[in-house]
């Protein structure tokens, strides 16, 4: 019998910073690989509000309960990354159709570029359709409360990151 070879899985984004929405699509991507590598993307072009630094560590705060789960970050071109990682997968999670169109034209590219690299999109939980990190920034920015939207060692840095004087 042929020996079972581990299936990889990449989740890479800017996580800036990780929200539940995340959290339930990584829950997801561990019943269908035996290991998952969290990847923060570092992006020159981008200015996040967390560091690659603190994003890595919130995001290992936030997966204790999972297993066979890995943080990591990682810089150029995903699919270069992924090989290097000996993925198979680069797991994306979709919210609502808007998030669509974009997402298909960089699975699209992603394949032109390493066809064995399968995206596969998964469905967040309904909770969390409306959710992503910039609506959790500007609500805390302005005063709301964000606990049923992220981790509270989350909650707790952004307050200390967007409401420091
Ligand atoms: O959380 P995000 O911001 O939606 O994540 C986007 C991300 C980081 C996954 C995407 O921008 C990416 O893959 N960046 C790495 C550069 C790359 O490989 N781009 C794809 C070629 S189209």
């Amino acid at each position: 019998m042929k020996p079972h070879k581990i299936r990889i899985a990449i989740y890479p984004g800017s996580f800036d910073p990780i929200t539940y929405g995340h959290i339930d699509i990584i829950k997801r991507a561990c019943f269908l690989f035996d290991k998952v590598i969290i990847a923060v993307a570092v992006n020159p072009q981008k200015s996040p509000l967390f560091s690659q630094e603190e994003r890595v560590d919130m995001i290992e705060k936030s997966i204790t309960e999972f297993s066979g789960v890995q943080v990591d970050s990682f810089h150029g071109l995903l699919v270069e990354y992924a090989k290097e990682k000996d993925a198979t997968a680069i797991i994306r999670g979709l919210r609502a159709v808007t998030d669509f169109e974009n997402e298909m034209q960089m699975a699209l590219v992603n394949r032109k570029l390493d066809e064995n690299i399968v995206t596969t999109f998964l469905m967040t939980h309904d909770k969390y359709s409306y959710l992503n990190s910039s609506i959790v920034k500007e609500l805390i920015s302005l005063g709301g409360d964000a606990k049923c939207f992220v981790p509270l060692h989350v909650n707790k840095r952004l307050i200390e990151k967007l409401r420091k004087q």
